[in-house]
């Protein structure tokens, strides 16, 4: 071994490049003018940083955000595809986004960080990326906010540990993507912040999200269209809208949602739990899901079927001629309690929903008042059910 060592040595070679990788591979955002005050800009230098990176020869290149500093950042757009197999990116401090107020620097309507194209992506480090949201909230239309953090055609992406604060719109948006890990994360805005979503998921497979806390002001997770092989699990969500797949279907499109399973999951006074929302008119399955072993703290409407979902226009809307046929889904294992008195709603297209299985539910009041299930054109089976679940036909 130290016979090993002097060789090294001799051929000047230092270990610690052995041991954390070639050091033209390592980049430092300060070393590319990065300030972090908080105050100066430094998309530029990130941008430079990113190219340096994204350009390098190893097969792994590392980006560091150095520990306690904040990086202002506005909309960067972090291109690939990248020469290295793998690009890690360390946050260690902090990235702020500016406020409203200087919004007319905004490029790049639809997001703020925003990643195309990169394969091999890691963003991990106990860091911070902070949306500045507040004044965008009471301020600017939704349509006008962006997505705080943009993954847009990817594989292989892993997102470990940071704390994700007050999103200008949602916090993470994962599109047409697969093979993604995300966990350990902390995603955190106020339970009144509009349209502030956890993570949202559309055109994307194989993804994992394991460990994390999501309060936000709306969705904790979201589902859409053309996702298959989605597990969530130990995601504890509240306050915020709980865990949606939809809606499907808006303006008549066909969308696909198949495997999805959400277990070990815990709602802690959201407005809903596990939904499933299909619109009127659309083609195209919602299938092969479930949701097992939840917690409820005081969740209102835990478990939700709504094929009468009308974004934006009002509940209820009328059955068409059309609709997402939503099949083999499964509620087991939900106990604690309801905020609402509907615990169950299956409100299913007149097309009906099929193989629907809810057993081994114990859900009482949070509120001291009797419950109700209600379903409509839902065939399925169901055991050990408390409150009982009588509507579903066989
Ligand atoms: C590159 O990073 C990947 C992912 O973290 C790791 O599995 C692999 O061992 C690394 N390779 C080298 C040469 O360090
Ligand atoms: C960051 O601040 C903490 C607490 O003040 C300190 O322990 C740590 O050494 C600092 N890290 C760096 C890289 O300056
Ligand atoms: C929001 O960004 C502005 C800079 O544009 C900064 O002055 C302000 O402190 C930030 N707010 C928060 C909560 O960090
Ligand atoms: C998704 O990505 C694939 C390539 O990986 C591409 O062929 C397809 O058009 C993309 N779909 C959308 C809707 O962007
Ligand atoms: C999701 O869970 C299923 C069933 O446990 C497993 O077969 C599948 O490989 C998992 N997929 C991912 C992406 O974790
Ligand atoms: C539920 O949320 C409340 C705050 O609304 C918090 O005090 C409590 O610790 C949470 N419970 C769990 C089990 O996370
Ligand atoms: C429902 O699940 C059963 C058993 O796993 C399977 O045979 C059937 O094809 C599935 N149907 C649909 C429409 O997903
Ligand atoms: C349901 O849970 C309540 C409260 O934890 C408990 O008292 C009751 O025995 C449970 N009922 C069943 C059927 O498991």
């Amino acid at each position: 071994m130290e016979g090993v060592v002097v060789m090294f040595f001799m051929l000047g070679i230092s270990l610690s490049h052995l041991v954390t990788g070639n050091a033209q591979d390592y980049f430092d955002v300060g070393k590319f003018g990065a300030v972090g005050d908080g105050n100066t800009d430094d998309s530029p230098a990130f941008l430079k940083a990113w190219q340096a990176v994204c350009g390098a020869s190893g097969e792994n290149a590392t980006l560091e955000i150095a520990a306690n500093r904040t990086f202002l950042l506005y909309p960067v757009q972090f291109n690939g595809p990248c020469k290295p197999r793998y690009i890690h990116i360390k946050v260690l401090g902090k990235i702020l986004a500016p406020s409203v107020d200087e919004r007319g620097k905004f490029k790049y309507d639809d997001c703020w960080l925003c990643f195309k194209h990169v394969d091999g992506l890691i963003v991990d480090g106990p860091g911070q990326i902070d949306g500045n949201g507040t004044t965008w909230w009471t301020e600017v239309p939704i349509s006008e906010r962006p997505t705080a953090l943009h993954f847009h055609l990817c594989t292989d992406l892993r997102l470990h540990g940071l704390t994700h604060l007050n999103s200008q719109k949602n916090h993470i948006s994962i599109y047409n993507c697969s093979g993604v890990l995300i966990s350990d994360l902390n995603i955190i805005a106020p339970s009144d912040s509009p349209n502030t979503d956890g993570i949202d998921i559309a055109l994307s497979s194989q993804l994992l999200i394991s460990n994390t806390f999501i309060g936000t002001g709306d969705d904790c997770v979201a589902i859409n269209g053309g996702t298959s092989n989605i597990n969530i699990t130990s995601v504890t969500c509240g306050p915020g809208h709980g865990i949606s797949i939809g809606s499907l279907g808006e303006g008549e499109t066909n969308e696909n949602v198949d495997q999805v399973h959400v277990t070990g999951c815990t709602f802690n006074r959201t407005m809903n739990g596990a939904r499933i929302k299909t619109i009127p008119g659309g083609t195209g399955f919602a299938r092969d899901i479930s949701f097992e072993e939840i917690t409820l703290i005081a969740s209102g409407n835990p478990i939700v079927i709504d094929q009468h979902y009308c974004n934006g226009h009002g509940h209820h809307c009328q059955d068409q001629e059309k609709a997402i046929a939503v099949s083999n889904v499964t509620f087991r294992g939900f106990r604690g309690t309801s905020a609402a008195v509907e615990a169950i709603n299956l409100d299913c297209s007149k097309q009906g929903c099929r193989g629907i299985t809810i057993d081994n539910i114990n859900i009482s009041s949070s509120v001291g008042k009797d419950l109700r299930v209600v379903c409509n054109n839902a065939y399925g089976t169901t055991a050990s059910t408390v409150p009982e679940v009588s509507c579903l036909s066989s």
